[in-house]
């Protein structure tokens, strides 16, 4: 069986201008990911990882190259097409978690479903499912500031997950906890893909999560490398 990647990029390049100087961020990128799979992306600071997420998912398109998502070739879709592209898609998990504050963890998790178009008592039970398969079914009407930093994150996966996308990007979600609530978030993320076949791409400079992926690559200055 050949499956076709789910995201299938070639030769992407991005580059940034700031105040005349131009600043190379992405050079000569080819990358594919399958469904299913879970890829660690490394590098250090500066190396262009959040550049390339944010291309991975849709939040900005690249200078040049080829990049499809599920066979649509995003290089030719206007604001409007890679949103909802982006939607239906993608969800992000991000180093800040990005909770609404004041926001129950139930309506944070609900939100995505208001743009999706969903009635509310559909929303009410998908967002209450969700978070109960990550563990917070005892946290559904705490604020984000009554959650610990792994509860937290835990909340925003469920919030990424809650439209059924078939990729989860996240950008260093490990980057503001311990290394114990570290470790709880990377296990979660792991039977995700393990028992729910969920693609992750990851964005790490942690060796010790980057374990967990199972394949990892190497961005330095704006290239991608393999690594074992
Ligand atoms: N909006 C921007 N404007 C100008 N330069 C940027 C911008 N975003 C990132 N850069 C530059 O692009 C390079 C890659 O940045 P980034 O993708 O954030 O790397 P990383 O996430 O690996 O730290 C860096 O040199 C950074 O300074
Ligand atoms: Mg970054």
């Amino acid at each position: 069986m050949n499956a076709a990647p789910l995201l299938q990029i070639r030769d992407l390049q991005k580059a940034y201008v700031l105040d005349g100087v131009t600043i190379q961020a992405l050079r000569d990128i080819d990358l594919n990911v399958e469904p299913g799979e879970f890829v660690a992306i490394m590098g250090p600071s500066g190396s262009g990882k959040s550049t390339l997420m944010y291309i991975l998912g849709c939040l900005d398109v690249p200078d040049a190259g080829n990049y499809q998502l599920h066979g649509q070739d995003i290089t030719r879709m206007d604001g409007d097409q890679l949103a909802t592209l982006r939607n239906r898609e993608i969800g992000f998990v991000f180093q800040n978690f990005n909770l609404l504050p004041r926001t129950s963890a139930l309506e944070n998790v609900e939100t995505p479903l208001i743009y999706a178009g969903i009635g509310k008592t559909e929303r009410r039970k998908k967002a209450r499912a969700t978070l109960e398969r990550m563990g917070l079914g005892e946290r559904l009407y705490h604020l984000p500031n009554q959650l610990s930093g792994g509860q937290a994150q835990r909340v925003a996966i469920a919030r990424a997950l809650v439209t059924q996308p078939s990729l989860l990007l996240a950008d260093e979600p490990t980057g503001n906890v311990d290394t114990a609530t570290s470790a709880e978030i990377m296990t979660l993320l792991d039977e995700l893909n393990r028992q729910e076949g969920l693609t992750i791409v990851l964005i790490t400079h942690e060796q010790e999560v980057a374990k967990h992926a199972r394949r990892r690559l190497f961005l330095r200055d704006g290239r991608l490398e393999m690594q074992a």
